[in-house]
């Protein structure tokens, strides 16, 4: 202590562990996952490891030292092959675009790293195969980003199934509408999933719905799709013309092994829909629905008093600490969450599993549940040249 009463923190007091986070990327992602970590170490006390920000990642020097003062990076790589090979650094986070997933995160799982990648896992199924063979020969732990598992309602949600209270699943609908790019004169540049180079709208959020019906309703067994692009090229802000070769809207019909069946759309061509994520499933119990614009709430009805004068849907709020994730948060009943907290609870999750040896699935997504996946979006790009219902079968 000094004189004025000013006491230096002595951190060898606390024996919380540490683990050495490495991040590709430093645009939207890169922000959410270093959020998430920041506050994983702080939200829940003691946490369950202090992630130590070693290094985040990027090409243009000037920008990605300003992601590291931002973002509170001890420092930086230009050149992801070094970075990886960096030995503080325990989890390699990808977070950069869809086809810089494949080789930066098998070569971080090949030098022995824990590896959290965004989704989509990869952009074809050769290089989603090759990215669990990689993980699986090099026995680290693996986490897809299929963050909306992660909110507290999407989770209530599977409780809910998985206690049977719904009882036999007959049907899952999802859409997943996004508005970007609805006006033909919108440049290249504005509009998500849909610029030249990027896959499609099918891979962008598509990915994020396949992921919910296979967490909630059961895995996927055939599919029937379409998908469209209705406008082939678009104009960038400085008159160049592109090509768009990706899906702007889809719409894909499944059979689930368990017998049910699954519908889902996305489009980034909806006006007004700012983020729509939205999907029900009925069974022969009950129903539950959900809105990722109101993710604090899941509706539920249960058909479980017989009283057809209180039959409908409950509107929940499921912000009470007894519901999931929120034991990592605040104390207080009836405290909302926010879109950037899946991230927090996610990670938080996959260190668990690391510092724990915990199994990452069933509740979060691993490099298997990318490869299905892909393997589902194939499916849906195929039926939509062939015309034909296409079957789920998967090699490992
Ligand atoms: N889980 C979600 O809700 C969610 C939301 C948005 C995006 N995503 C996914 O996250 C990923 C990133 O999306 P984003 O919106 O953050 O994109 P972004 O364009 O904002 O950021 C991509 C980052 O990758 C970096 N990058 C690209 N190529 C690189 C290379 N060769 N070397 C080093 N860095 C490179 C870019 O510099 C940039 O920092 C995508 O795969 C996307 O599908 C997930």
């Amino acid at each position: 202590m000094t004189e004025n009463g000013f006491h230096t923190v002595n951190n060898k007091n606390y024996d919380i562990p540490k683990i050495g986070i490495g991040m590709l990327g430093y645009g939207f992602m890169g922000k959410a996952h270093s959020n998430a970590y920041h506050k994983i170490s702080y939200m829940s006390w003691p946490p369950v490891a202090i992630p130590q920000l070693v290094a985040i990642c990027g090409r243009n020097d000037k920008k990605v030292e300003e992601a590291a003062v931002r973002y509170k990076y001890q420092g930086y790589y230009t050149d992801w092959k070094q970075m990886v090979k960096d030995p503080s650094i325990e989890i390699f986070d990808n977070g950069s675009s869809d086809k810089m997933h494949f080789e930066p995160t098998v070569a971080a799982a090949k030098e022995g790293k824990h590896v959290f990648c965004e989704k989509p896992l990869a952009v074809s199924i050769a290089e989603a195969e090759e990215m669990l063979l990689a993980v699986q020969q090099s026995g680290v732990k693996h986490m897809c980003g299929f963050n909306y598992r992660f909110i507290p309602a999407v989770r209530l949600a599977k409780n809910i199934i998985e206690e049977g209270k719904l009882g036999k699943i007959y049907q899952f609908t999802g859409h997943y509408f996004h508005p970007f790019g609805s006006d033909p004169e919108e440049k290249v540049e504005n509009i998500w999933y849909a610029g030249p180079g990027h896959p499609g709208v099918l891979y962008g959020i598509g990915s994020h719905l396949i992921d919910i019906a296979r967490f909630l309703a059961g895995e996927i067994d055939t599919v029937m799709g379409i998908t469209k692009n209705f406008n082939k090229t678009r104009f960038d802000s400085n008159g160049k013309k592109h090509a768009i070769a990706g899906d702007e809207c889809n719409a894909a019909i499944f059979e689930f092994t368990n017998g049910a069946l699954g519908s889902i759309e996305t489009s980034c061509i909806a006006p007004g829909r700012m983020n729509h994520q939205f999907w029900e499933i009925n069974g022969s119990k009950g129903s539950i629905y959900f809105d990722l614009e109101d993710l604090n709430h899941l509706h539920v009805c249960l058909k479980q008093n017989n009283r057809k004068d209180l039959s409908g849907f409950t509107k929940i709020l499921v912000a009470e600490p007894e519901h999931p994730y929120h034991s990592i948060f605040y104390p207080q009943p009836g405290i909302a969450l926010g879109w950037e907290d899946s991230f927090v609870a996610e990670l938080n999750h996959f260190i668990d599993c690391i510092i724990n040896n915990k199994s990452v699935e069933p509740y979060g997504a691993t490099f298997y549940d990318g490869y299905i996946n892909q393997l589902i979006i194939d499916a849906i790009e195929k039926s939509s040249v062939n015309g034909k219902k296409m079957k789920i079968a998967a090699e490992f």
